[in-house]
């Protein structure tokens, strides 16, 4: 299936999967209307949707059954949702739009925005802990839900989103160094989720090698995304991408396009793209679609 094609079905795929988890009317009368009304508005919103694509290709091309890699996917989709309301809030980057709407906190209120995102990392780990959703043996189950935990964490996205508040207004005192730490935190722990947890949606045992190749892999990406994300606040328009541009330089974010110039900060992302195809060599399916995706990463236009 060529890449286009398998991107739409997995798309869909992800989209029908998080709209079955979250139905338009409750059953849980306990179930506050107006959180459950953020939640859904925050999760079933139009994302691109590229950590799931991530647990599905990272799965396929490990000969993974489909069926399971839905509850991976629409976890880590769960986390990134919940950390994109909370990135929003006033008290962290202050935006108006995403996906192209109003924020959580603007079309709801702080409070609800809060509680929104705590309730969906909270689903996150539901999803992954359900026998039905998720029938892996408990012992997978455990590893995966751990893993999730700790990506999402101080030492990941939590942690690296301190890091980027921590430095802004500051951004000539972040070394490359740091910098890459706080990308590799906020946005590439999630990304590496996504493709430790394709690879770990099995009942085969995966080797601490294979995990350890797809994990820098990962990393890669991870930090070539922001890159990418960073290079389009400041080349891209607010129409095409559904949130405000500018904001990076406004809030003096640090950013490598700010520390770097524009164009080096694209050949990194390049450099880094060549270093995951690198990482990958070694995958014995070749049609696999992790390549295609890499790519996407530094060439997406929003
Ligand atoms: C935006 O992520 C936040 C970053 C980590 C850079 P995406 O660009 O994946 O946002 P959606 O999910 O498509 O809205
Ligand atoms: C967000 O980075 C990273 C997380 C949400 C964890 P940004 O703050 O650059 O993301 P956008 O540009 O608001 O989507
Ligand atoms: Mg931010
Ligand atoms: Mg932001
Ligand atoms: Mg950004």
């Amino acid at each position: 299936m060529d890449f286009e094609a398998y991107q739409g079905e997995r798309l869909d795929r992800i989209g029908s999967f998080l709209a079955r988890l979250l139905p338009e009317k409750s059953n849980n009368l306990t179930t506050s209307d107006r959180l459950y009304d953020a939640i859904r508005y925050s999760v079933l919103n139009g994302g691109k949707r590229m950590r799931p694509l991530l647990v599905y290709a990272t799965g396929e091309a490990l000969g993974h059954a489909l069926d399971l890699l839905d509850a991976p996917a629409a976890a880590v989709e769960l986390i990134h949702c919940y950390s994109l309301i909370h990135d929003d809030l006033p008290a962290m980057d202050n935006d108006d739009l995403r996906r192209g709407k109003p924020t959580c906190h603007k079309a709801f209120d702080e409070a609800t925005a809060i509680l929104a995102g705590d309730a969906i990392q909270a689903l996150a780990f539901e999803v992954l802990a359900d026998p039905i959703l998720n029938p892996l043996p408990p012992g997978q189950k455990i590893k995966m839900i751990s893993l999730l935990a700790q990506k999402s964490g101080m030492q990941g996205m939590a942690g690296g989103q301190a890091l980027d508040l921590a430095f802004e207004g500051n951004q000539s005192v972040v070394s490359l160094e740091h910098l890459r730490n706080i990308h590799l935190k906020k946005t590439g722990a999630l990304i590496e989720a996504a493709v430790t947890l394709g690879a770990l949606a099995s009942e085969k045992e995966m080797g601490p090698s294979l995990i350890g190749e797809l994990q820098k892999f990962a990393r890669c990406i991870g930090l070539s995304f922001q890159i990418q994300d960073d290079i389009l606040d400041i080349i891209s328009t607010t129409e095409i991408l559904g949130k405000s541009v500018g904001k990076d330089s406004a809030q003096q974010k640090a950013t490598f396009p700010s520390r770097l110039g524009l164009e080096t900060a694209k050949q990194y992302a390049i450099t880094l793209h060549q270093e995951a195809l690198e990482t990958i060599g070694f995958l014995e399916d070749k049609d696999h679609h992790l390549e295609r995706i890499s790519a996407l990463f530094i060439n997406r236009l929003n």
